[in-house]
């Protein structure tokens, strides 16, 4: 795929773009390029790339991502190695849960090369934006949204695909602390049958309230149930969640279409194998969570994601109580598969498994 380079009129000056990076906090600051894709069914589908200065979109008010939520995301990071170059982790993986994402809102599939040179070929412009600071990252947001002016219910005929990039550090404020969870009261994130295994905007836009009340109960992020029983942990708003035994068993909610396959998800079961823990895929409730927790059965619990990395869960707060997982810190699992997993992203550690792609 050949991407037709557009000039940047005014790049951020070098001074500007070390302070922006110096502690960016995460997805606030942007860098100067990005890639965009149009699709057009009626001119033969995906259409030429370019990579140009990243500025306002001009859309039509009908275009239908703004009145029916046609709109699929990714996210991954780009990583600095020793050597100075740039590496992604697992890319291919988020091109197919594009892919998976995309059939699900009815959307056309962006080939998945497609998806993986348009990354590279963003990340490389901005390498630059990269904070030289610990756990710095370079955040790839690629999405995809109908553009098509039309106020009918069906799959629009004209998308746009963008790879936008974010100077990124550490996605909670305290850094690796641990979190304090609220269950979600009243509120379900997905169904059986639903949306919730696609990365749609929708899925986050229905979190928002129940994350609210979370932050009102002084906690970090909200923990959704199953939306039939009320009863089994599905994941956080943004995050996949392990239960870590002091029998050697690491639970993690299954796979069953309501929560994301998170990629860090399915590199945690691997690693944690490696380590020679008996890793289930099965269905955790909030009474085992806390019954184990507090009869010292449970040692751990971490929430994991591109964003947050390997995070542990301190305290589970509901309108019953609150109660602490272990000592309320950061159990030593956590520590372990956290070094191990980020060893690999950033090429400290020996990549057997192959995730790691140089750009
Ligand atoms: N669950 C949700 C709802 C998410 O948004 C994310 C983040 O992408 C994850 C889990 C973790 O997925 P991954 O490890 O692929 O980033
Ligand atoms: C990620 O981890 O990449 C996410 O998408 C989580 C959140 C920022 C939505």
């Amino acid at each position: 795929m050949q991407f037709t380079r557009l000039p940047h009129p005014s790049p951020t000056p070098a001074e500007r773009r070390a302070e922006l990076i110096a502690d960016p906090g995460f997805g606030k600051i942007f860098t100067d390029h990005m890639v965009v894709i149009d699709y057009d069914e009626d001119r033969g589908g995906w259409q030429a790339a370019t990579i140009g200065p990243r500025e306002p979109l001009t859309l039509d008010p009908a275009a239908s991502v703004l009145h029916y939520a046609q709109e699929i995301f990714e996210g991954m990071k780009a990583f600095a190695h020793a050597d100075g170059g740039l590496a992604l982790f697992r890319p291919e993986a988020n091109a197919r849960r594009f892919s998976d994402s995309a059939r699900r809102m009815a959307m056309p599939e962006l080939p998945e090369e497609t998806f993986l040179a348009a990354v590279r070929e963003a990340v490389a412009a901005d390498a630059d934006w990269l904070p030289p600071i610990e756990g710095g990252s370079i955040y790839i947001r690629p999405f995809m949204f109908a553009s098509e002016a039309f106020l009918g219910v069906r799959p629009a005929k004209q998308y746009k695909f963008i790879v936008l990039l974010s100077a990124a550090g550490s996605y909670f404020k305290g850094g690796v602390a641990p979190v304090k969870i609220w269950v979600a009261q009243g509120y379900v994130r997905a169904a059986p049958g639903g949306t919730g295994a696609a990365k749609t905007g929708g899925n986050y836009a229905a979190s928002l309230v129940p994350q609210a009340q979370a932050t009102q109960h002084g906690c970090d992020q909200v923990v959704f149930l199953d939306a039939v029983e009320n009863r089994w942990i599905e994941e956080l708003g943004g995050m996949n969640l392990f239960f870590v035994r002091a029998d050697g068993s690491v639970i993690t909610p299954p796979l069953t279409g309501t929560i994301l396959p998170g990629i860090t998800r399915d590199s945690l079961i691997q690693l944690l194998r490696e380590e020679g823990l008996d890793v289930r895929e099965e269905p955790y409730s909030l009474d085992q969570w806390r019954d184990e927790a507090q009869s010292g059965d449970l040692l751990e619990t971490m929430a994991c994601g591109t964003a947050a990395v390997v995070t542990p869960v301190g305290t589970v707060a509901s309108p019953e109580g609150e109660f602490t997982i272990g000592a309320g810190g950061t159990g030593q699992l956590t520590t372990k598969i956290r070094e191990r997993l980020v060893g690999i992203q950033r090429g400290t550690a020996p990549d057997p498994h192959g995730w790691v792609t140089r750009i």
